[in-house]
């Protein structure tokens, strides 16, 4: 694992990108996740796809997650987030990208179509954020490491963290989700995870200093992959 400490968001997200390039060409298919901490990488990909040093026409994506009970034209769906943050200002063909289809009301029919989506496809590099309590997608504490696509109740502490995008309300945040399993995420060939704030602290302590491989806390899988890059701001950094 290489654990990278930043100044600031945007330098880490730049080196990000630059380690994104690295690993990936025209013809790649991306794991995305969605949350504050990709925008900044994100931002860096829109770029140099406008400067005309990377075309989107042929790559594939993958994405974690999706709420369950809100429309995808909320602001808030992961849908919407994904093409107002990248979609809409890359050339990636709409057909190219999958997200799980959480507003379909026949939830198993989603599970099992989005895991057999994902297990015909072979993810190159999967963008990861992480919950405060080290949940990664929206596997929460307590998932256990082969589950695949799954429906999660979300905990309190992750409704309270989103609830930042709900008008600080906790009632307005989806209590349910879709999300790809730990198992699915770990098929990666490369993962880059991306960490930033004081919050991120304990998440990133148990993955980079701890030895403990645990459920409870499930960003620590992690050491069990070959090829991990994780890169946070030095509030996130526990060492400081
Ligand atoms: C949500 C998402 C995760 C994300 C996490 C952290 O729960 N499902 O994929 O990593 O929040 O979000 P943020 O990056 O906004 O801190």
């Amino acid at each position: 694992m290489k654990y990278l400490v930043f100044n600031s968001k945007k330098e880490a997200s730049k080196e990000a990108y630059t380690i994104l390039k690295s690993l990936i060409n025209e013809n790649s298919t991306l794991g995305l996740a969605t949350g504050g901490s990709p925008i900044a990488l994100y931002e860096e990909m829109i770029a140099d796809y406008k400067a005309g040093n990377f075309s989107y026409k042929n790559v594939k994506s993958y994405n974690l997650d999706e709420y369950v009970g809100i429309s995808y034209d909320h602001p808030e769906s992961y849908h919407k987030f994904m093409k107002i943050n990248l979609f809409d200002h890359i050339d990636i063909k709409k057909e190219n990208t999958h997200i799980p289809d959480a507003g379909n009301s026949d939830l198993n029919a989603v599970l099992k179509n989005y895991q057999e989506q994902l297990n015909s496809a072979d993810i190159d590099v999967q963008i990861l954020g992480v919950g405060s309590n080290g949940h990664i997608g929206f596997n929460e504490p307590g998932t256990p490491f082969e589950k695949g696509v799954h429906v999660v109740d979300l905990k309190q502490e992750t409704i309270e963290a989103n609830s930042r995008f709900f008008n600080n309300d906790i009632n307005l945040v989806p209590k349910q989700a879709v999300t790809m399993g730990i198992k699915d995420i770990m098929r990666a060939k490369h993962i880059i995870l991306l960490a930033f704030g004081e919050a991120k602290q304990y998440a990133i302590k148990s993955l980079v200093e701890c030895d403990e491989i645990t459920e409870n806390i499930p960003c620590t899988v992690l050491k069990n992959h070959p090829s991990v890059y994780v890169l946070v701001d030095k509030e996130a950094d526990f060492k400081k």
